[in-house]
């Protein structure tokens, strides 16, 4: 039946070269002397989806998600099981998987939709609403690595769900920030998922897994290990990495340094990493948002305290480091930021090879629910002058839940008093005043 999928013993190796020099004694040797070790990213996969599921799919960073939802698309193949997919795919995968960069964005939609079975008039037909949908102007035909990941997020979005699929594959892409469109995105898949098509939807964000999904699945380590009903699944995942992170803590090193806090535990997950950059000096471990009593936090109540945590790998010795964060809300507007330097606090000298944690207590403001996401940066220099040496986008995603009545995009602290004006008293006290 169309939209079932039916996975069995799946699993994907990719090969790890130990040095860049066997992977040309293997081509040349026409991969009759193999040179690699293998490296599991899906293992014993079993999976059935029944047609007009919504499938919410978590897991930490690297755990296979985004391998698994290639395979489903078609555009990875599988080193060992089955995988049987009923109907026609539209995927809506990490930057670039699936898209040819050196195309215009123009070819490849015609291309996207060739894979999905369509015909050239069929696509032809259906080219001006693809491009109305994106509503990239003249960058259609550009090359697509020329494309912001905004912009390519536009147009992969508008590509797949206009091949009308019976099965849509979401990875994490919605997170990207800068959108009005993540909106329509939402309404769209709503719409698909109303319709009755199958929706695979990888995602931090969980409770928008809660709200969106039907029943969702547990990916570690390249294994499913938990598919049960969203809230269960969430439960199971936040335990997981609470336990882990508290594992990490328990080995980290333990000297400190005067005015440090021997308490900060080293985090090593990020969730997400859609668009990074840097010189690569430093590079960011991990990020967490932990309550005063040590809970994983992915949504908070205005008012109450938390404590950030960035993690971050020093490659080089650097003198002059600065750890710090951006947070925007789901349409990526810049709510706030602050960093270490900022706040008034100077890290002293970091020797490369040393990891360093930096902690931020906030007590959130009153400001709108609903999602924001953290990103964290280090960069070495001043507030005014700086290099960055890594930089994630959206790497933290959370929900400020609803308190009460908001106008507009925060409360701020007021305080209400009157007076009125003209009885007898008053005039008295307005005739003192004027001698
Ligand atoms: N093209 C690739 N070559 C080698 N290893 C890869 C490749 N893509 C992913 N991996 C590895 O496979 C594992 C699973 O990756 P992925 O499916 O991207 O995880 P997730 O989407 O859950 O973060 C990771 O250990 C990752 O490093
Ligand atoms: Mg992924």
């Amino acid at each position: 039946m169309k939209g079932t999928i039916q996975i069995r013993g799946l699993g994907k190796k990719y090969p790890i070269y130990r040095k860049p020099s066997h992977k040309l004694i293997e081509l040349f040797s026409l991969r009759r002397v193999s040179r690699h070790a293998g490296h599991w990213a899906l293992r014993d996969f079993d999976l059935d989806v029944a047609p007009g599921t919504t499938l919410g799919i978590v897991g930490q960073n690297g755990s296979g998600k985004s391998t698994l939802l290639q395979i489903v698309a078609g555009i990875l193949s599988q080193t060992e099981g089955d995988c049987q997919v009923d109907g026609t795919v539209a995927a809506l995968l990490e930057l670039g998987a699936g898209f040819n960069p050196e195309f215009s964005g123009r070819e490849n939609v015609y291309l996207n939709a060739a894979i999905q079975g369509l015909t050239r008039s069929e696509i032809d037909s259906r080219l001006e609403g693809i491009l109305e949908f994106a509503g990239i102007g003249e960058f259609i035909d550009r090359p697509v690595k020329t494309y912001s990941s905004g912009m390519f997020l536009r147009l992969a979005f508008s590509a797949a769900i206009h091949v009308d699929p019976d099965i849509l594959l979401v990875d994490e892409a919605l997170a990207v920030g800068d959108l009005i469109f993540q909106h329509r995105c939402v309404n769209r898949i709503r719409r698909m998922r109303d319709a009755g098509k199958t929706i695979l939807f990888v995602t931090h964000d969980l409770s928008a897994l809660t709200r969106f999904c039907d029943r969702a699945i547990l990916i570690d380590k390249c294994r499913k290990i938990l598919d049960s009903s969203p809230e269960k699944v969430v439960h199971h995942y936040q335990e997981l990495i609470y336990r882990r992170e508290r594992r990490q803590a328990g080995q980290r090193d333990q000297y400190v340094e005067v005015g440090q806090d021997a308490t900060l535990p080293v985090v090593s997950t990020i969730p997400s990493i859609h668009n990074r950059y840097g010189e690569g000096g430093a590079r960011i471990k991990g990020i967490l948002l932990h309550s005063p009593d040590g809970r994983v936090l992915n949504q908070v109540n205005a008012g109450e305290e938390a404590l950030l945590l960035v993690s971050v790998d020093f490659r080089k010795d650097i003198s002059d480091a600065i750890v710090g964060f951006t947070v925007r809300d789901h349409l990526g507007v810049e709510i706030t930021s602050s960093n270490t330097s900022y706040e008034g606090v100077h890290l002293p000298a970091v020797k490369a090879g040393t990891t360093l944690t930096a902690g931020f207590r906030i007590r959130f403001p009153d400001v709108r629910p609903g999602s924001y996401s953290i990103s964290p940066a280090v960069a070495r220099g001043n507030i005014w002058e700086h290099t960055i040496e890594d930089w994630i986008d959206n790497a933290y995603i959370f929900n400020i839940l609803e308190t009460g009545l908001i106008y507009g995009m925060m409360r701020w602290p007021v305080q209400v008093s009157y007076r009125f004006h003209g009885g007898e008293e008053d005039l008295r006290q307005d005739v003192e005043t004027q001698r």
